[in-house]
C-alpha cells in the first residue's frame, strides 16, 4: 500500500548543525515557539518562573524539568480516535514526563543542599497540562489554570497492581499492603493507549537508592551500596534500603507507570505484569483479536526488548468517560523476551558492519515465554520473581543481548515493530559478547533500527530486518539504509525515540549525536516502503547539548512537536553554554530576570501562514 512513502508532511531537510550551534533549526517555511518550560506555572498558586526565588512548593505547581515524553490528546476522551489518526481540535491536553534533574544548571549558590534536593523531588515525575489555539494547525498556548492540569511528583500517591502488588516482595513499613507508594523515578519515553491513558517508563531508577548488597539479584540490576548522587536518602530513610522496614524499597521501582489524564483525581498505576527492569518506555497496539499487545525496551548495553500480551480484550464500547474496563488490561497478560536469529554465515559478520553476502541484515526471532497464563514459564522462578527480576528471568531464558534497546514501537499502519538500539561501546569488549548480524558492529558508537514482522500481533515468532545502521555516511563506511543511497541521506547517530506520521512514516529523534559525530541531535523522517524506503530526511536539530524527545507529528495540521531535554547540560549555572529558549539578549530584561540559561521546554513548530504568524 501507500503508506511511508515518503508522503505527508512537505519540507526540505535541513543541514545537519554542527554541535555547537545553539538554536532550534527547522525548514524552510517553519517557524518555532515553545508551548512551556521547566518553570512554568500550571496550578493555583503558582508563580511565574524565577530562578533566584525556587522553592519545593514552587516547583510542585510548575512544569518540571527535563521533558521526555510528549503527546497532545484531545481535550475530551470520546474525541479519542484510532492510534492512527487524532482530531487534537482546538482544546487539548497536553502530557509529558519529567526524567531527571541537574542541580548544577538549575540552581545559584543561594539554595542550600536540602533545598535543592527537595526542589529536585518536585521537578521529577509527569505534568498535565491544558492548551488551546485558535484554529488547527496554529501555535498551542497552555492554560495555567485549569482542571485538567496536574503535577505528579515524588509525593504522589500510586497504585501498584498486577500479580506482583500485594506480595511481601513489595511490602515496606510505610505501605504494610505492597499496593501503595509515593512517586515515580526517572520516566523516559513513554506511548499513549487507545483508550486515552498515557504510558511512561521508570528508567534509570537505581541510580536513586542504595542497597545493602545482600540481595546480590540486586548487582543485576546496578542498584549500589555507596551514597546515591541525588542524596536523597538523607531527607527520606525509605531510599536507603539499608534501613529497617524499607529493605523492599527497591522492589516498588522499575515498573511501567499508566497515568489518566482525564481524571485529576485517579492514582497513576505501576503494572507490575510488564516486568521490571529499567523501561524505557512501552508502546500499545490491538491486536485484530483485541488483545492489548505493549512492546517494551530495557535500555542498558546488552538487554532486552520485550512484549506483553493482554489476558483480556479491548472493548471499543467501553464507558467513554471513565474507559473504567480497559484500564484494567494492562493488569493482566503473557510477558514474552525477544530471541533474534541471523541467516547469514556467522564469518560474515565481523564487526565492522559490512552488509552479509545475501544483502541484508536479517533472520527470524521468537518471543521466549517469562509469563504464560498466569504462571511462570521460567523454570525456578515464581511468577512475582519473574517480574520483580525480569532481567534475571530472561537471562534463563536465553534471551538476545542487544545494543541498549531504547524506543520500541509498532507502527500502527503494518504492525511492524521498530527497535532503536541506540549504541553499545562495549559490544565486542574484553569478556563481552561480539556483534552478531542483529548488532552488527562492534564498538557501536552510532546505533541501528531495528525492523521486526510479526506474523500476527499476538504470535511467538517473527522475521526481522535492520532498517538503518546509522552514522554520519561522509565519514562512516559502515552505514546502511536498507539500500538507500547513503550520500543521500541527512547524517544520523544515536536514535532513540521512534514516532509514526498518518502516512505511515517512521520518525526518529536522536540522543548523543554530538559526542559520536559531533553534531546537535535532531529529529529525522524515514521513508519505509518503496523505492525511497531507508531514506534520513532531518526536519528539525535542537540547542546544544540537548536532546531530541517525543517526537510527535501531525500531518493534518502540518505541526510537528519535541521535547527539548537536557539543553546546555555541558555548562553550569554561571557558565551557561545554551540559552534556550528565550535567547534575551545582554541587559534585556525577561520573565526570567537577567538570568539567561537553559530551560528543557515543549517545542512546537508549525508552518509560517503568508509570512505572518497565526494569530
Ligand atoms: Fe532516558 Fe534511554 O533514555
Ligand atoms: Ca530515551
Ligand atoms: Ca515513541
Ligand atoms: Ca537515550
Amino acid at each position: 500500500h501507500g503508506y511511508g512513502r515518503g508522503k505527508g508532511l512537505s519540507f526540505g531537510p535541513i543541514e545537519t548543525q554542527d554541535w555547537t550551534v545553539d538554536d532550534v533549526v527547522v525548514p524552510e517555511g517553519y517557524e518555532w515557539s515553545t508551548i512551556i518550560r521547566w518553570g512554568d506555572p500550571i496550578l493555583p498558586g503558582g508563580h511565574a518562573f524565577d530562578v533566584t526565588r525556587q522553592s519545593p512548593a514552587q516547583q510542585a505547581r510548575q512544569f518540571g524539568y527535563n521533558c521526555d515524553y510528549l503527546d497532545i490528546l484531545p481535550s475530551n476522551p470520546r474525541h479519542l480516535r484510532s492510534m492512527v489518526e487524532t482530531r487534537r481540535g482546538r482544546r487539548g491536553l497536553l502530557v509529558a514526563n519529567h526524567e531527571y534533574t541537574n542541580r548544577d544548571i538549575m540552581f545559584d549558590d543561594s539554595y542550600d543542599d536540602a533545598t535543592k534536593r527537595a526542589i529536585e523531588r518536585a521537578a521529577h515525575g509527569m505534568s498535565v497540562v491544558e492548551v488551546v489555539r485558535r484554529r488547527e494547525g496554529g501555535p498551542w498556548d497552555y492554560l495555567r489554570v485549569a482542571p485538567k492540569n496536574r503535577r505528579i511528583h515524588m509525593d504522589t500517591e500510586f497504585t501498584i497492581d498486577g500479580p506482583a502488588a500485594g506480595t511481601d516482595a513489595m511490602r515496606t513499613v510505610e505501605d504494610p499492603t505492597g499496593t501503595k507508594v509515593r512517586g515515580t523515578l526517572n520516566n523516559c519515553a513513554g506511548g499513549t493507549t487507545p483508550w486515552g491513558t498515557v504510558l511512561s517508563g521508570e528508567e534509570n531508577w537505581h541510580g536513586y537508592l542504595i542497597t545493602s548488597g545482600e540481595d546480590e539479584r540486586d548487582a543485576r540490576y546496578g542498584i549500589e551500596t555507596g551514597s546515591t548522587r541525588y542524596g536523597w536518602e538523607l531527607d527520606d530513610p525509605r531510599f536507603d534500603t539499608r534501613n529497617a522496614g524499607y529493605e523492599n524499597e527497591k522492589n516498588r521501582f522499575g515498573w511501567v507507570v499508566e497515568l489518566d489524564p482525564y481524571d485529576p483525581t485517579a492514582a497513576p498505576v505501576k503494572h507490575t505484569a510488564l516486568g521490571r527492569f529499567k523501561h524505557e518506555g512501552a508502546n500499545v497496539i490491538i491486536a485484530p483479536d483485541k488483545r492489548v499487545v505493549v512492546y517494551m525496551g530495557d535500555d542498558e548495553r546488552f538487554e532486552y526488548v520485550y512484549k506483553f500480551v493482554s489476558k483480556n480484550r479491548m472493548r471499543d464500547g467501553d464507558d467513554r468517560r471513565t474507559r473504567a474496563y480497559n484500564k484494567t488490561l494492562l493488569s493482566e497478560g503473557d510477558l514474552y523476551v525477544a530471541k533474534f536469529q541471523g541467516d547469514s554465515p556467522a564469518g560474515e559478520i565481523d564487526g565492522s558492519g559490512s552488509v552479509p553476502s545475501d544483502g541484508a541484515f536479517d533472520g527470524t526471532g521468537e518471543w521466549l515465554p517469562l509469563v504464560v497464563d498466569g504462571e511462570s514459564a521460567v523454570d525456578g522462578m515464581s511468577v512475582e520473581e519473574v517480574l520483580i527480576w525480569t532481567r534475571i528471568a530472561a537471562d534463563r531464558v536465553g534471551a538476545t543481548k542487544m545494543d541498549r534497546p531504547e524506543d520500541v514501537e509498532p507502527n500502527p499502519f503494518t504492525g511492524n515493530v521498530y527497535v532503536a538500539c541506540t549504541n553499545n561501546s562495549q559490544r565486542g569488549s574484553a569478556g563481552r559478547e561480539a556483534a552478531t548480524e542483529m548488532n552488527p558492529r562492534n564498538a557501536n558508537r552510532d546505533g541501528h533500527i531495528v525492523e521486526i514482522v510479526e506474523g500476527d500481533q499476538t504470535s511467538t515468532w517473527f522475521a526481522w530486518n535492520l532498517l538503518i545502521v546509522a552514522g554520519d555516511p561522509s565519514v562512516n563506511d559502515s552505514t546502511y539504509f536498507s539500500g538507500f543511497p547513503a550520500d543521500k541521506v541527512s547524517p544520523i547517530s544515536c536514535p532513540d525515540n521512534v514516532a509514526f506520521d498518518t502516512d505511515g512514516n517512521l520518525w526518529i529523534s536522536t540522543d548523543g549525536q554530538p559526542s559520536a559525530i559531533q553534531k546537535c541531535d535532531g529529529i529525522f523522517r524515514v521513508t519505509l516502503t518503496g523505492r525511497e524506503r531507508g531514506n534520513v530526511e532531518q526536519f528539525l536539530s535542537v540547542p546544544r547539548s540537548g536532546e531530541a524527545c517525543g517526537p510527535l507529528v501531525d500531518v493534518r495540521d502540518k505541526m510537528v512537536y519535541v521535547n527539548v531535554q537536557h539543553p546546555g547540560d555541558d555548562g553550569s549555572f554561571a557558565e551557561p553554554t545554551s540559552y534556550f529558549p528565550d535567547y534575551l539578549d545582554e541587559g534585556e530584561r525577561g520573565p526570567v530576570g537577567s538570568w539567561r540559561g537553559p530551560r528543557p521546554s515543549t517545542v512546537q513548530v508549525y508552518k509560517k501562514h503568508g509570512g505572518r504568524r497565526w494569530w
